[in-house]
């Protein structure tokens, strides 16, 4: 849970010194933020030998694999499940530990019904996630799962609703928040350093824009129909499986919701609306789709307003607002730019900048509001399980920050600006009769959610 109070920190000065200087010599980041760090992780408390819960891996591609690599340290897996054999077979073979090799699935529903896991790595395509993590929560299990958490704001809803009802720990891939720069610059915002915050731009990559492709046979092994789930049918054509998947309406939202999930929390965080959201989104996509091709958005923007006054802009990196404070006018770079009427920030992965670099090196206060520190996104996963505090990307975040990547995919697929109420969760306005009919989307029988009951 983020903690409002002053906190006081003991530490090793000249342990910190040494490394504190190279590190931001490297990324910018301030010696006294890196203090405070470094004093949070020496009274994290690391897990006892006898702490190892079983877990299994849905869903194992590169990230999901990755995921549980990271697992492993704290977990056995039990257990590994993939609808493509060879990547169940893949998995079992690289989480094999002293001669015990992970039972394979290619049904996640026989998973659940085990009792010695306790938790669930969940690596499956968008479009999957919502049924993995219901079904889990519902017979126990602690989930992390990765972003973006959700297919439709109506998933999320459901989702919400029943981690608390069953009293599970989620933890949404969106690892940006363990990241020390992410939470330096959220801090710096959130305690005023740029005066009242007015404006936000996220910087997103620009999508693939090809096709037609034409129709494969499904490789031996990959279960074609269940892969493709509560999406509408479509013929198997290798660029609408593994890795592309998220190019397809049917099972994401494009880079929108991809790269969308990572830097609009960044930007929800930083604004104060981690549980809250947009009240106006205006939505375009800048580059007519390619007939038979790929399905999302590769040039877009999204202008959307707060309740608060603030306003963000959401655009793909080719795409240039009048508002830029960083690209050099030429592009919009990969990150979260914060403005406010006493300079800029702007963050990325690996890297922090400000309009003044004094707006980084003053040390906040000891009375600032501090953020949920966490430098390890799996590490404070395996820390709720056994504490049962919320993670550091707690279920209802990952919905609230996905839920502004749907709300722009909305506004651009009906061509015209939204109204949002992020308390009833539902549209306002004028359209909102028919923007509350793209809260959900038809599901695929059987795989709809009587498919998990
Ligand atoms: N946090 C991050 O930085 C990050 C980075 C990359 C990917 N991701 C996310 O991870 C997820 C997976 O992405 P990826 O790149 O690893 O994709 P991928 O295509 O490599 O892997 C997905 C795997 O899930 C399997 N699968 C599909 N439906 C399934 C089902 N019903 N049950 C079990 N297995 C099923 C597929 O066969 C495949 O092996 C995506 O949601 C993506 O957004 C997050």
């Amino acid at each position: 849970m983020p903690s409002m109070k002053p906190q006081v920190f003991q530490i090793n000065r000249r342990r910190f010194l040494k490394s504190a200087a190279a590190i931001t010599a490297a990324t910018g980041v301030p010696g006294w933020f890196l203090e405070i760090e470094e004093a949070h992780a020496a009274q994290s408390k690391p897990l006892g030998p006898n702490d190892r819960p079983g877990i299994a891996l849905v869903g194992c591609g590169s990230q999901g694999r990755g995921d549980s690599r990271g697992a492993a340290r704290f977990a056995d897996v039990l257990a590994v499940c993939d609808v493509d054999d060879s990547h169940a077979e893949a998995a079992a073979k690289q989480f094999a530990k002293g001669g015990t090799v992970p039972q394979k699935y290619n049904d996640f529903r026989k998973l659940m019904e085990r009792e010695d896991i306790h938790g669930i790595i969940n690596g499956t395509p968008d479009h999957w996630h919502t049924f993995v993590n219901l079904l889990a929560v519902k017979t126990g299990k602690d989930v992390y799962t990765e972003k973006p958490l959700t297919l439709t704001i109506d998933e999320g809803k459901h989702l919400v609703k029943s981690v608390r009802d069953n009293k599970r720990i989620v933890q949404v891939g969106s690892q940006q928040r363990s990241d020390r720069n992410f939470r330096l610059a959220c801090e710096l915002v959130r305690n005023g350093r740029l005066g009242k915050l007015q404006h936000m731009i996220v910087g997103l990559p620009t999508g693939p824009d090809e096709g037609p492709f034409p129709e494969k046979p499904v490789p031996a092994g990959l279960n074609w129909d269940y892969y493709v789930g509560q999406a509408p049918l479509t013929p198997y054509k290798v660029t609408n499986c593994h890795g592309n998947f998220r190019w397809w309406y049917g099972f994401s939202g494009g880079q929108m919701t991809d790269w969308g999930a990572h830097h609009n929390d960044i930007a929800q965080w930083g604004n104060g609306t981690e549980r809250s959201g947009p009240v106006e989104i205006d939505g375009k996509s800048l580059k007519e789709l390619i007939s038979g091709g790929y399905e999302t958005a590769s040039k877009y923007r999204v202008d959307c307003k707060y309740s608060n006054g603030v306003t963000m802009t959401i655009v793909d990196e080719s795409t240039v607002t009048d508002r830029n404070v960083v690209g050099g006018g030429k592009t919009t770079p990969n990150g979260v730019q914060f403005i406010g009427p006493d300079g800029w920030i702007f963050v990325a992965r690996g890297k922090i900048q400000a309009s003044n670099e004094e707006l980084l090196r003053k040390p906040l206060p000891e009375s600032a509001i501090r953020l949920y520190n966490s430098s390890n996104h799996m590490g404070n996963f395996f820390e709720s399980m056994r504490s049962r505090k919320e993670p550091i990307c707690d279920v209802e975040i990952g919905h609230r920050s996905i839920a502004v990547a749907h709300l722009g995919v909305i506004s651009i697929r009906m061509k015209q600006p939204v109204k949002w109420n992020p308390e009833e969760e539902e549209f306002a306005g004028e359209n909102a009769k028919e923007a509350n009919k793209w809260l959900a989307r038809e599901q695929r029988k059987p795989y709809d959610y009587s498919f998990i009951a």
